[in-house]
């Protein structure tokens, strides 16, 4: 799901303190950049980039020197990321059309491919990531960020609206074919596909009652794939009074819970030393 799609929510009851889905999901992702090791004059590949957000935190982390290249197959979605790269002036980001399943050598080298939200949607991830790899200088990078739904959500006692909203999002994806345990099975499919693993690790998005959270924006946004995977119907979603009731039952409950599970993984193709 796109970021613009989070952005267009409006909560009805403004919270005490706001944590946004989309903050936090962009700091993970800044700090598994970094610690994987992406900085001044990289020349970096953004798989499955969509709209470019992940291109656009990487072009501050590579600078002018650096070079950014976008590969995505939704033609939409690379409009709008090449529009936003016009307006903010940046001539080191490159979007181009592609199945990141058949990604050539030849587009290379890289010194490192990223992604975010990508992995879980491959029919053939480990063929997929030997692609990628062998886009690579020897010796480059592989950073993936992927949401895992294995132990979402997670909390103390029962939250039923949550827990059924997070079960409509978890079986459509599951419908259209995702792997929704993608961050316990990315280091094996990494170390499948010839890379070193050099890092695992996982974060949590923890709800209090009173923080933001676009869980309506993302219901409204997936509801043509929600009623068309037959995992809920338009009555039972009831879209015009979701956000009151799940604000009520957060309310009402109390609670602190899990609402969704960040893993950020990086491996290394062999070669010169790091
Ligand atoms: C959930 S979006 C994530 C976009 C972006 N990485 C982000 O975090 O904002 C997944 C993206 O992967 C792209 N994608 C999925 N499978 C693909 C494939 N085989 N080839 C190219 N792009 C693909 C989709 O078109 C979509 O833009």
């Amino acid at each position: 799901m796109s970021n613009e799609a989070l952005r267009g929510e409006k909560t009805i009851q403004e919270p005490a303190h706001k944590v946004s889905l989309i903050d936090s999901v962009d700091e993970m992702t800044v700090r598994l950049l970094v610690d994987a090791g992406i900085g001044p004059g990289m020349r970096v590949l953004d798989v499955g980039c969509g709209s470019g957000d992940v291109s656009l935190l990487l072009a501050k982390l590579v600078g002018k020197d650096g070079k950014i290249t976008g590969i995505d197959r939704d033609g939409p979605s690379l409009e709008i990321a090449r529009e936003r790269v016009r307006k903010l002036h940046l001539s080191n980001i490159t979007f181009i059309k592609g199945d990141i399943c058949a990604i050539s050598p030849g587009l290379g080298p890289f010194d490192a491919a990223v992604g975010r939200r990508v992995i879980t949607y491959l029919p053939e991830p480990v063929d997929a990531i030997r692609k990628i790899a062998a886009a690579l200088r020897p010796g480059g990078v592989v950073a993936f960020v992927e949401h895992d739904a294995t132990m979402v959500p997670g909390r103390l006692k029962p939250l039923p609206l949550q827990e059924q909203v997070s079960t409509w999002i978890r079986k459509t994806i599951e419908y259209e074919g995702a792997d929704i345990h993608i961050g316990f099975n990315l280091p094996l499919l990494f170390e499948q596909a010839g890379l070193t693993l050099e890092h695992v690790r996982a974060e949590a998005i923890i709800q209090t009652p009173r923080t933001q959270y676009p869980t309506v924006a993302i219901i409204r946004a997936m509801f043509p794939r929600i009623i068309k995977a037959g995992v809920a119907t338009e009555e039972e979603i009831d879209l015009e009074t979701l956000e009151q009731r799940l604000f009520d039952e957060r309310t009402k409950a109390n609670l602190v819970y899990v609402s969704d599970m960040v893993f950020t993984v990086w491996a290394r193709k062999s070669g010169i030393p790091k």
